[in-house]
């Protein structure tokens, strides 16, 4: 049987083929995981400057081709420019924020127990799992996998990395560059499909998931079965809240920002708008703001919505645009060979429409109405996802009450839902997330082992406190 084939094509173009390769089968995963347990075991012994100088040096060669990465993402997935090219500054910080987390100490003391006290020490130290896998999605093709990759080597871990088959090319770009400042092995990307991503499943010592509620689940499942660690991110439906003292011009702006840049495939997009009171100068305003917006080419510096990314997921983002309500902007295709839908608002929608219920990753966003403050809360809460929901309001105790009230994993108070900060924990509630956070320091939960380590002296040294005294 001839080995299954990874395509990955412009969604601008779909005619653009980008790349082609065979997936790396169940014995290949299982040849890769061979050598990265030999290069971990190596690399957690390298002194943590050297740990350091590695994604230092890493981050200045990813600095360096800049250009060059960020038109392979805009053709590979269809990001506009200056957001690919953010994400990648973006990422040259995170790998130099790990960088330093590699020098951090790598445990505590703790105090001793009597007879013990004040002779013993004990210690917990972190310390790596051996070899991380992680699989990966399209959207963020360089951001996400070196958040993951960047925290398990400062650590001493080796990584395996599956991509999303979407995002092949930028991925194996990604290592070559890793490579150029690691042992070999040490950072492994195994272009595949399915079968590749259930093998790595199957060897990993600890997992790190970002894509659908529905595989992560399974990997999720998977994971246990093995007794490894594993983290999870799963998407949101997410809520921007807007209260009736808010700036409406500014609120808007902000919520279009999230909802329709890189067309609305960020976990983090925007796809409910609740408006708490009269939701009529909020929805003239978020037209306007939507009026303003470049569709088209994303190599075009102008431009704001893209693609999406396939003609499935403009088929869901038409359905999910034509589900009963109101549509008062877009909710169309755009006559062009790639895979473009009009930035899309609605209103006026049933309980059940798919917009108000699940992730539909595309330009289209949910305006709602809310009476009070605690139906805005119930509102937000009543989808499975739970992973950030963003406040507008000039009043900090309202703000301040939401950020008590709301289930979300972030709350974000005059800020757009999208665009989080690399040195915080990122996560979820509900469906959301699954596991420990990813990010910042975080990231140290999932990609360390804590070893406690009790020292007692040695028999006859020890004579409680009268040694000292006597
Ligand atoms: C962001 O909004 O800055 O897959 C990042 C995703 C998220 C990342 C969002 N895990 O879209």
């Amino acid at each position: 049987m001839s080995a299954a084939v990874i395509e990955s094509r412009s969604p601008q173009a779909p005619g653009e083929l980008i790349l082609s390769c065979p997936a790396v089968d169940r014995r290949g995963v299982a040849g890769a995981f061979v050598a990265a347990r030999e290069a971990a075991a190596a690399w957690q012994l390298s002194p943590a400057s050297e740990r350091a100088d590695a994604l230092t040096s890493a981050a200045a060669t990813v600095a360096a081709n800049a250009d060059e990465l960020c038109d392979l993402v805009v053709r590979e997935v269809g990001k506009p420019v200056v957001e690919a090219r953010g994400e990648i500054a973006r990422a040259v910080s995170i790998l130099r924020f790990h960088a330093q987390a590699a020098l951090l100490g790598d445990g505590e003391t703790h105090p001793t127990l009597p007879p013990m006290a004040g002779d013993a020490i004990v210690m917990s130290r972190r310390r790596p799992r051996g070899v991380a896998g992680l699989i990966t999605p399209w959207n963020f093709p360089i951001a996400i996998p070196l958040w993951k990759a960047a925290p398990a080597l400062a650590y001493g871990n080796a990584v395996v990395l599956k991509p999303s088959p979407q995002a092949t090319a930028t991925a194996l770009r990604v290592a070559e560059m890793m490579g150029e400042h690691l042992p070999t092995d040490v950072f492994t990307v195994l272009p595949g499909d399915r079968e590749t991503g259930e093998a790595l499943v199957a060897e990993a010592d600890v997992l790190s998931f970002t894509g659908s509620t529905l595989v992560g689940r399974a990997v999720t499942r998977a994971a246990a079965e093995r007794g490894i660690t594993i983290q999870c991110e799963m998407g949101g439906c997410n809520a921007s809240i807007v209260l009736p003292d808010a700036d409406v011009e500014s609120a808007a702006r902000n919520i279009v920002a999230s909802a329709m840049g890189y067309a609305g495939q960020k976990c983090t997009a925007t796809s409910r708008i609740i408006v708490v009171g009269n939701p009529v100068p909020l929805t003239e305003a978020l037209a306007a703001a939507v009026d303003t917006l470049t569709t088209g080419d994303p190599a075009d510096p102008f431009t704001v919505v893209g693609p999406v990314i396939s003609e499935a997921a403009r088929e869901r983002v038409l359905a999910a645009a034509h589900d009963g309500g109101r549509v008062i902007r877009g909710g169309t295709a755009t006559e062009t060979d790639g895979y473009f839908v009009a930035p899309t608002l609605v209103d006026s929608l049933g309980p059940d429409a798919l917009l108000v219920r699940e992730e539909v990753f595309g330009p289209v966003a949910a305006i709602l109405s809310a009476p009070d403050r605690n139906q805005a809360v119930a509102l937000n809460a009543s989808v499975p996802h739970g992973l950030v929901t963003s406040v507008f309001t000039a009043d900090l105790d309202a703000a301040l009450w939401f950020a008590a009230q709301l289930r979300t994993g972030m709350i974000r108070i005059n800020q757009p839902t999208s665009g989080v900060d690399f040195h915080a924990p990122f996560g979820g509630e509900g469906s959301s997330s699954y596991g420990p956070r990813e990010q910042g320091l975080a990231a140290r939960e999932l990609y360390t082992a804590t070893h406690t380590i009790s020292v007692a002296p040695p028999a006859g040294a020890h004579a409680g406190g009268q040694s000292r005294r006597g």
